[in-house]
């Protein structure tokens, strides 16, 4: 399975197993990662599931949806020309290793 490691404002690294087809949103949530809300599931409503994508990682994203664009604008922390929503980050193999930094808060 694809790795994900998400870094905590503090610099604390969670490495985390994905299954492939799922969302780097539910990776976190099945594993424990704290700093990822996600109070809407994972329909593309609430951007709490806020993340900065690692520079060296984000040409391998899928291109970001109309949606995923409007939600970002009212993100809690800033957002970055890096900033996507981790539950529509598809994992797939090339995926492996994937490295996401959180923001500061989500809400
Ligand atoms: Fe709500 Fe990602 S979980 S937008």
């Amino acid at each position: 399975m694809p790795s994900i490691s998400f870094i905590h404002p503090d610099h604390r690294v969670e490495r985390v197993e994905a299954e492939i087809g799922d969302s780097a949103m539910r990776a976190a949530l099945v594993n424990g990662v704290d700093g990822i809300v996600a109070e809407c599931g994972g329909s593309a409503l609430c951007a709490t599931c806020h993340v900065y994508v690692d520079k060296q990682w984000i040409s391998r994203l899928a291109a970001i949806g109309d949606d995923e664009d409007a939600l970002l604008d009212g993100t809690a922390c800033e957002r970055q020309a890096n900033s996507r929503l981790s539950c529509q980050i598809k994992i797939t193999p090339v995926l492996d290793g994937l490295v996401l930094l959180l923001p500061e808060r989500q809400v």
